[in-house]
């Protein structure tokens, strides 16, 4: 049960869950908002061992499970506020975009619209940063809607692609970014 004054994150995530960490770690003791909930469709995502490790419940979903208005009742159950997709790489259905509307947000890894839509995630991203000879990279983060990618943005915050920069390089500059300004934005959505 939750206090009246407290909200509720869910994290969906598919992989490392680098990014579920920061944020858990960022409003560990906060009383007015809490990381309650962890979903993944993924049973060997590095996630669910963040989640154990935190003792947060988690949840594993296949695609179909994901697509079953019984994801309500489930979100309901744990009275979220806010879905928060930190690397999930199915799409959302249409009911869950209508049942939290503007309540659902995501990270991406690059400037969008730029290297945005299905199967640019990871490396892929990076990959076509540098191939493009982009001068900037960084990260959007945006509401969800059906299609990948293309919700209206919150934020973007860009840093500079430097000579000799590769895709390892790049995503290190790129996950700092999502680390630190992700539950920053995320506070400031709940506040
Ligand atoms: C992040 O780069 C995020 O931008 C993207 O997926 C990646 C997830 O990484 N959407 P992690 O699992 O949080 O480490």
């Amino acid at each position: 049960m939750k206090q009246d004054h407290q909200k509720h994150i869910a994290i969906f995530a598919s992989g490392k869950g680098s990014n579920a960490q920061a944020i858990i770690d960022y409003f560990k003791g906060n009383e007015s908002i809490k990381v309650a909930l962890i979903v993944t469709n993924n049973k060997t995502a590095g996630v669910i061992q963040i989640a154990k490790e935190n003792r947060i419940p988690f949840d594993i979903v296949s695609p179909k499970e994901l697509k079953d208005e019984e994801m309500l009742d489930m979100l309901d159950v744990y009275e979220i506020d806010l879905i928060v997709l930190a690397g999930f790489l199915l799409l959302i259905p249409a009911f869950l975009i209508q049942a939290y509307p503007d309540k659902i947000i995501n990270i991406h890894p690059a400037l969008l619209p730029k290297h945005g839509g299905k199967g640019m995630y990871g490396k892929h991203v990076h990959e076509a940063v540098l191939s493009n000879k982009d001068a900037e990279t960084g990260i959007t983060i945006h509401y969800v809607n059906e299609h990948y990618d293309e919700g209206a943005y919150i934020t973007q915050i860009g840093c500079h692609v430097e000579p000799g920069d590769n895709v390892e390089a790049l995503a290190a500059k790129v996950q700092k970014l999502e680390h630190e300004h992700y539950p920053q934005e995320i506070e400031k959505l709940l506040s």
